[in-house]
């Protein structure tokens, strides 16, 4: 299955100093020699860690899928049909967060994400939405054209026990209704190297993004051996 490698971690660490290194760019060329089917990078409001100028020399780079992680507002969606990645994944985001906390609230924001939607894949770039294990949220992502969803897997990383097994069910079945409605499934967050196991093990998915543990994992391996790793457990 897809992986894609999401280096913004990689600037996190550049912008802690404000200087050139460690380089997104550089990381992204060794996630791809390391398997990486795709590399993400979210282009936040506030710019604080992935650069316009990273974004731009990653589409010049990259030759696997591009995906960009944005907020469905008029800035970013102007960047995105100017730079053209190969995908659009819409996130909620709100500035005091440490991440992405969250899917979109589809119920709450539904016109302004079908707006969206609409614009950047008549341009001819596919859209992925964001959104939690929610059955309401999968029949607006279709309602509204999406090509594709990513389930939030953040609810079953973080949890533990019975409670785990609970929110694994609720992706398990998020999965096979959004399947059932013709989308294409990926899921992200908070995957590692060993909760992954368990999603890998549901049928039909496209892909994973995944950033976090892989980064991590980078600082003590090397970014190449830690995507090596991830590749060889989603398959
Ligand atoms: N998918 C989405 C939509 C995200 O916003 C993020 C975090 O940027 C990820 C996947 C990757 O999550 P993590 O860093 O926990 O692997």
């Amino acid at each position: 299955m897809l992986l894609g490698v999401n280096v913004d971690h990689v600037a996190t660490v550049r912008q802690a100093r404000g200087g050139i290194e460690p380089d997104p760019v550089a990381a992204a060329a060794l996630a791809i020699k390391g398997g990486a089917d795709g590399i993400t990078v979210h282009l936040r409001e506030d710019r604080r860690h992935i650069q316009d100028k990273d974004l731009k020399l990653l589409r010049r780079s990259v030759s696997v899928e591009l995906n960009l992680e944005m907020a469905a507002v008029k800035e970013m969606i102007g960047i995105a049909l100017k730079v053209r990645p190969d995908m659009v994944t819409l996130v909620p985001e709100k500035r005091a967060e440490l991440t992405t906390e969250g899917g979109i609230n589809l119920q709450k924001n539904k016109n302004q994400i079908e707006k969206a939607v609409k614009i950047i894949q008549s341009k001819g770039i596919p859209v992925s939405l964001f959104i939690n294990p929610s059955i309401k949220d999968i029949e607006i992502s279709k309602e509204i054209g999406a090509m594709m969803v990513e389930i939030h897997t953040g609810f079953y990383a973080d949890s533990k026990g019975k409670k785990q097994t609970a929110e694994f069910k609720k992706v398990e079945k998020a999965v096979k209704i959004a399947l059932n409605l013709g989308l294409f499934v990926n899921a992200g967050h908070g995957l590692n190297y060993s909760n992954i196991k368990k999603i890998v093990s549901i049928n039909g998915l496209r892909g994973f993004y995944i950033g976090h543990s892989i980064i991590s994992r980078a600082i003590f391996a090397g970014i190449e051996n830690a995507v090596r790793e991830m590749k060889k457990l989603v398959g």
